[in-house]
């Protein structure tokens, strides 16, 4: 299974991104998770959003088609996921309802340093899939709280508990996944 793996953070060290690294490492041994990077893509402008597309949309846009399943993980800023994410999701969303975001089943994880882990943003974004006709995986959940005590210097969760929630996400994320695609 091909996983495309999308950060909601630019920072090089985002928790985020390395939650999505983690989920790499907790998911089974025939999952393939691969970042996508969104740095890249341009301010959505309806007026470039043509046939031909800016070059990291359209990268963005294939690497979607070609996955079997996106897992998302978004930070929380101001109670929602960042511009970043948004921007990237609109770029990915059109032609309404019928774009290549429409029934890709995505996962929704996140990270904080309070103590609700990012869940706020995480209902922000399911509002957004809805919007996008874009199944998610309900449950289990999985928000990371106080993300900055949660990995050690090479990016690995240091606790062994949520390590195991992690991996149970995964294989919950990963069997679904796999009704969706019946
Ligand atoms: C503009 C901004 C707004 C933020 N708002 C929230 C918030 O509403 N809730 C929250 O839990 N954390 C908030 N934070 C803290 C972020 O969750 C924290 O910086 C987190 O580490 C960002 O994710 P990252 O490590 O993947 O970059 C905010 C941070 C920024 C920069």
């Amino acid at each position: 299974m091909k996983i495309l793996a999308i950060s909601g953070s630019l920072r090089k060290n985002s928790f985020n991104t390395q939650l999505l690294n983690a989920a790499a490492v907790a998911a089974d041994e025939d999952t393939l998770v691969t970042l996508f990077e969104l740095a890249d893509i341009p301010l959505y402008n309806q007026d470039l959003d043509g046939e031909i597309k800016p070059a990291p949309v359209q990268a963005f846009i294939d690497a979607i088609r070609e996955a079997d399943a996106l897992l998302i993980a978004t930070p929380e800023y101001n109670y929602s996921v960042p511009g970043v994410l948004k921007n990237a999701l609109d770029w990915a969303s059109r032609p309404a309802f019928n774009s290549v975001l429409k029934g890709k089943p995505t996962g929704i994880i996140s990270s904080s340093m309070s103590a609700l882990g990012g869940a706020r943003a995480q209902i922000h974004l399911r509002d957004i899939l809805v919007a996008t006709l874009t199944p998610f995986y309900l449950v289990p959940d999985f928000a990371l709280a106080a993300s900055h005590n949660a990995f050690d210097e090479h990016g690995s969760l240091v606790d062994a508990g949520t390590r195991s929630r992690l991996e149970n996400y995964m294989a919950g994320f990963a069997a679904w996944v796999m009704t969706q695609h019946t």
